[in-house]
């Protein structure tokens, strides 16, 4: 792999410095806050002026600069250089260097993308409830956790990702209870029966759908009711055989409907383990936590004090953890901190993600300090990546109209409409059969989907707009996808006519410019890894998508009057935009259809 364009720039800058005699880290290059004037800039100069007035010394930044600018001229990395404001160095690269590093991206199939030595990395995402529907607040988890998931894998790392299930919570003492009420006569329901349940399951995910909220909304009315599922909950966790036995079915069931759902979105798990999973392993885990002396006994609760302060009196910030509530039952702290035992003992990884809605910061936090106080894992070893919720236009967590919760299936169909509607709008696909005008319309629906979620910074809430997020104008998915889609076009035509790519040639600015676009993938890339932030990701394509735009406009590629040489650079830089643009496009879970 050839080194970037700034990195080239840099390494001049640096030996120009190191040659005044100042630190060559005050040469260090980076993208311009005006791109209109440069691509680059350096503004080492004011450093140098502060150093040189520290030890009582006379100095100018633009001086230095001038120096600096002096020392560089003639090097064949540069194309131009010009002092502005204070001291800052505009830098335009040499033309050779781009179309040199344009002709090394051309060759390298992963179009400037480094691979790492890789880390062993968790990403815990999805966390969908057995036997409820997936519904609005299930999506940005699903569509973040995806992505992190993919690029980390492309950056080199060996990622596992788990949906890590809500499984063993109040909710399946409310289901178990509800159906005992609904069909008493199940030989689940008979205690004395220990074994041989049949392997048919009692219910459908319609019925689950519907006897969670109803047990849910009675025990919200009726203490009573919430006291029959509070102790069917005690029985499962207990081991009683029919229980688990229905709870298998529900679980077996459960995944079955989330990989449709999931499957819609493009989002696959390595692992689909939940917190009953992990249920055996919590007795020996308490076991051990006592022993280390970490728990406290707190009114017949079993917790573990986290707070940064030991003495009780002065504990304020940081609630304790519960591993058990007095009343014996274990909780969602109990499970999340069993499931890092099981990782450490079954994967051992170097790190955890958890992407989970932020208003749970505080449960990780919590989970985090146990963990690294029971000596599991460290402290960098496991990361809480919050994110804000999807909002209606009253700016209120999106529901559906009459204000119900709004499911995940029907809210992806209200996207592929939303598409269709576009595609026939802008006269997209009119001669095309319903199944590929099917197809695309969803590949739009969900590119539309995605990327809407995945540009915003992660911890910021956002309005759902399915009329700005399907719009092929804009910073959009539609656009996107059309962008690669026309390359696609340009490519067939090419093949039609003859004309094959050759080695990149820059002469126009729109080129040199696109190249740069280009080069910045790998900086996007690792970026996006330090930041867990994908928005950066998505940003690099969009600029990617318009230095595209820009040259398709300034530099005919197939004209006849445009030469054969330039034809050929034309389009093996047309070639190389697409492939990363794929690539790019893969990371955050956007496919391309062939035509539009
Ligand atoms: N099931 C949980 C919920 O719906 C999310 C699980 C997140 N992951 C975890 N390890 N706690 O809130």
């Amino acid at each position: 792999m050839s080194i970037s364009v700034l990195d080239v720039l840099s390494a001049a800058f640096a030996s120009a410095f190191e040659a005044l005699g100042f630190a060559p880290e005050l040469g260090a290059v980076r993208e311009s806050d005006r791109p209109d004037l440069a691509p680059f800039q350096c503004n080492g100069a004011m450093a140098a002026a502060g150093v040189l007035k520290k030890k009582g010394e006379k100095a100018n930044p633009r001086d230095i600069a001038a120096q600096i600018v002096e020392k560089l001229s003639g090097h064949s990395a540069i194309g131009g250089l010009e002092i502005a404001g204070p001291g800052f160095i505009n830098i335009l690269p040499e033309d050779a260097l781009v179309a040199e590093r344009a002709n090394n991206l051309l060759a390298d199939e992963r179009a400037g993308a480094g691979i790492l030595d890789g880390q062993k990395i968790v990403i815990d995402y999805g966390g969908a409830n057995v036997a409820k529907p997936m519904h609005v607040g299930h999506l940005r988890s699903a569509v973040i956790g995806e992505s992190l998931k993919r690029l980390l894998r492309f950056r080199g790392h060996d990622v596992i990702g788990d949906v890590h299930l809500g499984d063993w919570g109040l909710q399946m003492g409310h289901l178990i209870s509800e159906l005992e009420d609904e069909q008493p006569g199940l030989i689940y329901f008979d205690a004395t029966v220990t074994e041989g349940f049949p392997a048919e399951s009692p219910v459908t995910m319609d019925d689950m759908a519907r006897l969670y909220p109803a047990a849910s909304s009675k025990s919200k009315a009726d203490p009573e009711r919430l006291k029959t599922s509070q102790i069917a909950t005690a029985d499962l966790q207990s081991g009683r055989p029919g229980y688990r036995a229905l709870l298998e079915h529900f679980i077996r069931i459960s995944i079955e409907y989330l990989k449709i759902g999931y499957g819609e979105l493009g989002v696959t798990f390595d692992l689909w383990k939940g917190e009953a999973a992990v249920d055996p392993l919590i007795p020996d885990m308490i076991e051990e936590m006592k022993s280390k002396g970490i728990t406290e006994d707190s009114d017949g609760a079993l917790i573990v004090p986290v707070d940064e302060n030991w003495d009780p009196e002065k504990r304020k910030g940081l609630p304790p953890v519960m591993l058990k509530s007095s009343a014996g039952a274990v909780l969602y702290h109990t499970t999340d901190l069993a499931t890092l035992v099981d990782r450490k003992n079954e994967i051992d990884p170097d790190l955890i993600l958890y992407v989970v809605d932020q208003r749970q910061a505080t449960h990780f936090k919590q989970v985090f300090k146990a963990a690294e106080l029971a000596g599991w894992f460290g402290a960098d070893q496991l990361e809480h990546l919050g994110f804000g919720t999807v909002n209606g236009p009253d700016g209120k967590p999106f529901t559906t109209r009459d204000g119900g919760v709004l499911r995940l299936a029907d809210l992806t169909q209200m996207m592929r409409d939303a598409a269709y509607k576009r595609l026939e709008e802008n006269g997209i696909g009119k001669d095309f059969d319903a199944d590929e005008l099917a197809d695309i319309a969803d590949k739009v629906g969900m590119a539309a989907l995605k990327f809407a979620d995945l540009q915003n910074q992660r911890l910021t809430n956002y309005i759902f707009d399915v009329d700005r997020f399907t719009a092929f104008e804009g910073k959009t998915g539609p656009y996107l996808l059309y962008a690669a889609v026309r390359i696609k076009s340009l490519l067939r035509n090419a093949a039609d006519k003859g004309v094959s790519a050759g080695p990149i040639q820059v002469s126009h600015k729109s080129e040199a410019a696109l190249v740069l676009s280009l080069d910045a993938f790998d900086r996007a890339l690792a970026q996006t890894e330090a930041k867990r932030a994908p928005h950066i990701l998505c940003e690099h394509i969009y600029r990617l998508s318009q230095s595209f735009s820009r040259f398709y406009t300034d530099c005919p590629i197939l004209a006849d009057s445009t030469e054969e040489h330039l034809k050929a650079s034309r389009l093996s830089l047309a070639e190389l935009t697409l492939r990363q643009l794929k690539l790019g496009l893969d990371i955050i879970g956007i496919e391309v259809p062939e035509r539009m």
